[in-house]
């Protein structure tokens, strides 16, 4: 297991760009670093034209500075590679390796991530530089981790990709005849008589073919990990013991296959921009969490990136109110992030990011932005303790959800009942809801071993496998209590439909058949027996076996059951044909925690209160999040890392205030 945390240091810094300013700026950067109790930077992301200014020739000198001068001052150094932007001589030499856009436009320089990942060219050219900043910097003693790439995510068409995308598809399914099977090509003329007919799925007169459309959404995965892998290994035949990771951005960005990035790293690393302020900000930063930790599968994890203030929100900056940046990385750190590093050190003068909020503002140190900056590190040294664990682990979780890559992609296809609703909204309404009750969530995927959860939460998963299938049922008749939303198991893996009712994979562990789906206009609803309100969807459920739990009393369902469940074994499991509102779906899900046994890690946790326990060594660490408007009142028995308060029993937990309490009985 890999250490990430520096002498008992949490890491505290962030992206840093000395190739942008003169040096005597880095002086005073050292200075304001070491005021902030600044332990790490981030280096060389987008510096590919500084470090390469000519195809095969180097500048690495002003590195070789920079790197020194950290180190001198007791900094480290997570380095990237600095493959997501390639420079303009990269572009006149090998145009063909621009990315092509879906509807057949050539990209040029300008921006960044502007490169074809299937282009040959590219490749050569990403691990000449890989290697030469291996070689350099590999045995450096400030090199605390690689940092390859930046955001992998782009999606390129063209030649080369449609080449690639062949190979890929020959080598899953050997025989052509599998694959005009597998996307059912005998609909619209599309059946393929020579592997060179294929293209990856551009612009098209009208609706697209959605199994070729997912097959190439999960190539595309598959590309950038091929690039990620390619890098890994350079890296470590220069540096075998330096610990690697790639940055992913969450939540939204839709071209990863998270599950198998994270594993290929040594340590996963989130880019994490909230949506929200308050406690909605704070939902949502859980979300992340909670995914980076699931992703990292045991391994440690880390912040990358996250806004000291102001995030570009539609059409306009927002500052971030006072306080929210200490809370909001508090709640990182408690979730198991070794540290907490930004984007990005200092304010550029230009550039199309020059508006983005960094650590130290245009305006310099005389300012709120600094001076918070400066009470985070010192609160992040406070924390020391906690690095005692390598993974960042938290108190086991008992209630999982089920985050599916395929469903996930699957939800992009314009040939659904309903554009309505999509799998990434579906699961954060879910962990929401959850967060707002208090309780903590892994992620899992549908196959993942499911023994030592209590409840399993299945939105919308609209792609299934029998394999998938049968270990939910297996969870279920073990005694786990599992809810399933609408349209989940609908297709199999070439998204084509289960016949004899929709939700088919999950119909015999239901109890139910689906003969209608009735998905709802946009203002539309429908009432449920128990008082709620459905949206987005509503469906004919018939039971067999299910009991119902409520019925629909208007719309065009009106009469038949709208949540069921059913026994299995000696769990249940319950499914829900609409979107309940969001009082009913706390009801729902407050009655399944209590069938399961579930509790929150605090008393009084819930409502903005966030209660998270990180485990260290022997030990066990309370978080108290008050992240709402109101004093709140919980239970501790320890001392806080921050006050050296000691609480035997209740705790008032101001609104906005943080309490890390190191506990004296090890829950
Ligand atoms: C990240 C990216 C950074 C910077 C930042 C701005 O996604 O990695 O380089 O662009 O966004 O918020």
């Amino acid at each position: 297991m890999v250490d990430l945390t520096r002498n008992g240091r949490l890491l505290f810094g962030g992206d840093y760009n000395p190739e942008q300013w003169p040096e005597e700026i880095w002086l005073e950067d050292i200075r304001l670093m070491k005021q902030a109790k600044v332990t790490t930077a981030t280096l060389g992301i987008f510096s590919w034209s500084s470090l390469e200014p000519r195809e095969g020739v180097y500048a690495f000198e002003w590195l070789d500075r920079a790197i020194d001068l950290l180190w001198a001052n007791d900094i480290s150094v997570v380095l990237a590679t600095p493959t997501a932007s390639p420079p303009p001589w990269f572009t006149k030499a090998h145009p063909e390796a621009m990315p092509v856009t879906r509807a057949g436009v050539r990209l040029v320089h300008g921006s960044r991530d502007t490169y074809n990942p299937a282009a040959l060219a590219y490749r050569e050219a990403a691990r000449r530089i890989t290697r030469a900043i291996g070689d350099r910097y590999g045995h450096h003693p400030a090199l605390q981790g690689w940092h390859v790439h930046n955001e992998y995510g782009s999606v390129s068409y063209g030649p080369a990709v449609d080449e690639a995308f062949r190979r890929w598809l020959r080598e899953r399914y050997i025989d052509l005849a599998a694959l005009n099977r597998a996307w059912y090509t005998a609909f619209w003329s599309q059946g393929y008589g020579d592997w060179d007919e294929i293209l990856a799925p551009q612009q098209t007169q009208y609706l697209s073919n959605p199994a070729h459309e997912l097959d190439f959404k999960r190539f595309s995965a598959e590309l950038l990990l091929d690039c990620y892998r390619e890098q890994i290994a350079i890296l470590r035949e220069t540096s075998p013991d330096v610990p690697l990771t790639t940055n992913f951005i969450l939540s939204t960005w839709l071209n990863y296959n998270h599950w198998e990035l994270a594993a290929a790293s040594d340590f996963v690393s989130i880019d994490f921009y909230l949506d929200a302020d308050g406690v909605e900000g704070a939902a949502h930063a859980a979300f992340g969490a909670d995914q980076a930790r699931s992703f990292a599968q045991g391994r440690p994890w880390l912040l990358m990136e996250q806004a000291a203030n102001a995030t570009v929100k539609p059409g306009r900056i927002v500052a971030k109110p006072r306080g929210e940046i200490l809370r909001t990385t508090a709640q990182h750190i408690a979730y198991g992030s070794q540290g907490a590093l930004f984007f990005q050190w200092r304010a550029g003068l230009g550039g199309s990011e020059a508006f983005h909020s960094t650590m130290v503002p245009h305006v310099g140190e005389d300012s709120r932005v600094f001076r918070e900056v400066v009470e985070l590190g010192a609160f992040i040294d406070q924390l020391g303790d906690l690095s005692l664990e390598p993974a960042g682990r938290v108190n086991g979780r008992r209630v999982a959800i089920v985050w599916d890559i395929d469903s996930w992609w699957a939800t992009e296809s314009s040939s659904l009942p309903s554009d309505r609703f999509n799998f990434q909204a579906a699961v954060r309404r879910v962990h929401r809801a959850l967060w707002f009750l208090g309780i903590g969530v892994d992620f899992v995927r549908p196959q993942d071993d499911l023994s030592g959860y209590s409840l399993l939460l299945i939105p919308s998963q609209l792609v299934a496998t029998p394999e998938q299938a049968t270990n939910v049922r297996r969870f279920v008749a073990d005694g786990g209590e599992a809810v399933v939303w609408y349209f989940s198991g609908t297709f199999d893996a070439n998204l084509q439909i289960i016949p004899g009712g929709y939700s088919g994979m999950f119909a015999e562990t239901l109890g139910i058949r689906v003969e209608e789906l009735l998905p709802l206009a946009d203002g539309e609803s429908v009432q449920l027996d128990n008082g709620a309100i459905g949206t987005v969807w509503s469906e004919s459920v018939q039971l067999r076996g299910a009991e119902p739990w409520a019925h629909y009393t208007t719309g065009f369902a009106r009469g038949g059951p709208a949540v069921t469940h059913n026994a299995v074994g000696s769990g249940h499991a319950y499914y829900v044909s609409t979107e309940l509102d969001d009082a009913a779906l706390t009801a729902l899900l407050v009655m399944v925690l209590a069938e399961a046994g579930v509790e929150p890690d605090a008393r009084g946790a819930g409502g903005g209160l966030e209660a998270v326990r990180r485990r260290a060594g022997d030990h066990s660490y309370l978080f108290l999040i008050n992240h709402g408007n109101e004093d709140r009142w919980s239970t501790a028995f320890g001392t806080d890392l921050l006050t050296g308060s000691t609480y035997e029993g209740s705790v008032l937990v101001v609104a906005g205030a943080i309490l890390v309490i190191r506990e004296s009985i090890n829950n």
